[in-house]
């Protein structure tokens, strides 16, 4: 994986966070939100994420609390409320539109409790078994601390389920690999259909790369991740990258 040519050699290892004052503009996630399930649905790079979470989830011993972190629209959490029916858990998702077509999901699955709050207003301690946070921790204020806040809510031998988006987002190119495969599935005229109702991921998109290119958003390379992430408090037990190389997928033990 490429390291940010942007940077010194040097501090290439080290987190460089993003400046808290530069925090003014964000996406809109609300209203990506309506837009948000388009694109998990026909996006094969977040489908194989989602498949690799549930295999994952079969690997380990059923975890009695977990935590969906930036738990957005509620895709993990199901994955979660269906292999874990007697887990407690909780969907954390300060966003209202995202939090409601949460609720709306996942109506059937009483186990699922939603909190509104932004990760940093979570007091609780070690009360998690799991914890599952997917392309949300790039977008919240001092990734650094919100790593420490992870490993808090963790119990000690706790996992945590880590997917961050690190490079650049490429809108031209994440625009051609989703033409390219909505028309492979659908045709010229049902990828023009798709493209048409989901044209508010490109508006978002686009405002993700520009949080990222004005430093409001915190991109990293994988080493860079693995340093944060071990900083915190964290074992990594598997590292790779994921979502065409521009996130980096990382399962890892809180450190006693
Ligand atoms: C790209 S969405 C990812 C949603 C979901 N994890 C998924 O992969 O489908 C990022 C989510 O992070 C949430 N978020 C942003 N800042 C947050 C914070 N400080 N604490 C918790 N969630 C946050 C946003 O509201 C948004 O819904």
């Amino acid at each position: 994986m490429p390291l940010n040519t942007s940077a010194p050699v040097s501090s290439q290892l080290d987190p460089v966070w993003p400046a808290p004052a530069a925090r003014s503009s964000r996406p809109d996630w609300s209203a990506y939100a309506t837009a948000y399930d388009l694109l998990s649905e026909h996006n094969p790079a977040y489908q194989a994420i989602l498949r690799d979470f549930e295999a994952f989830l079969a690997t380990i011993d059923v975890p009695r609390v977990i935590y969906d972190v930036g738990g957005g629209s509620g895709n993990y959490t199901r994955i979660a409320a269906e292999a874990c029916p007697d887990s407690e858990i909780c969907l954390v998702e300060p966003d209202p539109g995202m939090i409601r077509l949460a609720q709306a999901k996942l109506a059937r699955h009483r186990h699922v409790r939603y909190d509104p709050r932004p990760l940093e207003q979570i007091e609780a301690q070690g009360s998690a078994d799991l914890i599952v946070c997917v392309h949300a921790l790039y977008a919240m204020p001092d990734p650094g601390q919100r790593l420490d806040d992870l490993r808090r809510l963790l119990r000690p031998g706790g996992l945590l389920y880590l997917v961050d988006l690190g490079r650049l987002m490429n809108v031209t190119d994440w625009r051609s690999y989703l033409f390219a495969h909505l028309r492979r599935e659908h045709g010229l005229l049902g990828a023009l259909r798709i493209f048409w109702q989901g044209r508010e991921i490109a508006r978002q998109n686009q405002a993700i790369l520009k949080a990222q290119k004005a430093g409001v958003y915190w991109t990293h390379s994988a080493d860079e991740m693995a340093e944060a992430v071990r900083a915190a408090g964290f074992e990594v037990l598997r590292q790779q990258t994921v979502y065409r190389d521009y996130s980096d997928l990382l399962v890892c033990r809180a450190r006693p």
